[in-house]
């Protein structure tokens, strides 16, 4: 007899001979696993990348939800085009131009997030074995995304100007020496870097839109943060001085909710269908709901008040980690000094591994994201760390940094 019941003890299979040698590329985020430490009510942690749940405008999506509902239901509940929804691919085509984006809706497409264009990116262009050149350290998401298609990476240094654009070239010249192939392209994080803070001077984007153009090579810029300044001048996008070029990345997780999994993509219109056809296969289209609640507030204006509210808060918020770290770190560290975004980035004596660190500072109750996650070949950061002062309060941010300048002072033996 078979048992059948659903309460039986069901055997663990072995899956590994079935599974895709992509999935196998795909390792365990080592931040994961230290993440989860994290998830204790008691802890400070400056190691996600959240934004301040408390601004997130609850009334206006509420109101949005409703309107949408009465009004649009029928069409807001439906499946849509792959592209995204017109009035929405208007609104941001409008905005993105006023920015420095020549964009016009045939070439903006609506994504899940911007995490899901970076991976759209790896689908379209990057075959096993393929360089791409980025900065050193970078965004570990796009890290993970391409990893999954055979990425290879072939890194720049990063200083208080950004990405150093002088060095693509010798990086294009390796990558064409060990892959027998020109690397894919380069990817740049303009605006407060993740995880640096740093930001990409206007005499740097023009020179890596030259240096672009000389190697014919693509840039994908990724900017989530560009609005979020909090002192400064405003810098055109990479994108404005090669628009032919360049791949632009763009989300309302930072400026509106990440809840909603809301972001695009403007590219020349030529690549459009390159991208549609490989988001096609992925989900089809990006969930029409959440696209006609964010169409809804755009057009109602209330974005522009909204990000001001939201400068007002981070700064007031970066303001007071700065403070803090002044005040409570021992000698021989240094931090990034961001003009905007959520991240600064910490340097700790090299003496200190700051992973190993790590669990001394659960210890004291504070989290961070150890520097080296951020190395896509694993060769840096090691005395690094990457702190968000976005999501705790002010006096949780001050608390927080002086937990962490306790455990620092332990572990030199100067406590
Ligand atoms: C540089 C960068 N790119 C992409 C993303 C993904 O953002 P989302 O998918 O929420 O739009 C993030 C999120 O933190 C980021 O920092």
């Amino acid at each position: 007899m078979i048992d059948l019941s659903l309460d039986r003890e069901i055997p663990v299979l072995d899956w590994g001979p079935h599974l895709s040698g992509r999935v196998k590329r795909m390792k365990s985020s080592a931040i994961r696993e230290l993440l989860k430490l994290t998830q204790q009510p008691d802890i400070i942690s400056f190691a996600g990348g959240l934004p301040a749940p408390e601004l997130f405008p609850l009334r206006e999506v509420e109101e949005a939800c409703r309107y949408v509902i009465r009004t649009e239901g029928d069409r807001a509940l439906q499946y849509g085009p792959t592209e995204g929804y017109l009035p929405l691919r208007e609104w941001l085509a409008t905005s993105m131009h006023k920015y420095g984006v020549p964009a016009v809706p045939d070439n903006v497409l609506v994504t899940n997030g911007s995490q899901q264009a970076l991976d759209l990116i790896g689908k379209v262009f990057i075959d096993p074995g393929d360089f791409v050149i980025t900065s050193r350290p970078t965004y570990l998401g796009a890290i993970q995304a391409w990893n999954a298609y055979g990425a290879r990476y072939q890194t720049v240094d990063l200083d208080d100007d950004g990405m150093v654009v002088d060095q693509i070239e010798e990086a294009y010249e390796r990558a064409v020496r060990e892959s027998g192939r020109p690397p894919k392209f380069i990817y740049v994080l303009p605006n407060f870097h993740n995880p640096a803070g740093t930001t990409l001077s206007l005499e740097r984007r023009q020179r890596l839109a030259e240096i672009a153009t000389r190697l014919d090579l693509p840039i994908v810029e990724d900017d989530p943060y560009g609005a979020l300044r909090y002192e400064g001048e405003d810098l055109p996008p990479v994108c404005t001085y090669v628009p032919e070029r360049t791949i632009y990345l763009g989300t309302f997780s930072k400026t509106l909710t990440p809840g909603l999994r809301l972001g695009w993509i403007v590219c020349p219109e030529v690549l459009m269908k390159r991208f549609v056809l490989a988001k096609q296969g992925a989900d089809l289209h990006t969930g029409t709901f959440a696209q006609f609640v964010a169409n809804d507030i755009c057009q109602r204006g209330f974005l522009k008040p909204h990000i001001q509210r939201l400068r007002r808060v981070y700064k007031e918020r970066r303001d007071t980690m700065l403070e803090a770290l002044a005040e409570f770190w021992p000698e021989g560290c240094s931090w990034t000094h961001p003009q905007g975004g959520l991240f600064l980035w910490a340097r700790v004596p090299e003496s200190i591994d700051t992973t190993e660190f790590f669990k001394r500072a659960v210890e004291e109750k504070v989290a961070y994201v150890p520097g080296v996650n951020f190395y896509p070949n694993g060769d840096g950061g090691f005395n690094a760390m990457r702190l968000n002062f976005s999501y705790s309060p002010p006096e949780k941010i001050v608390e927080g940094i002086r937990r962490l300048g306790v455990a620092l002072k332990k572990e030199l033996g100067m406590m």
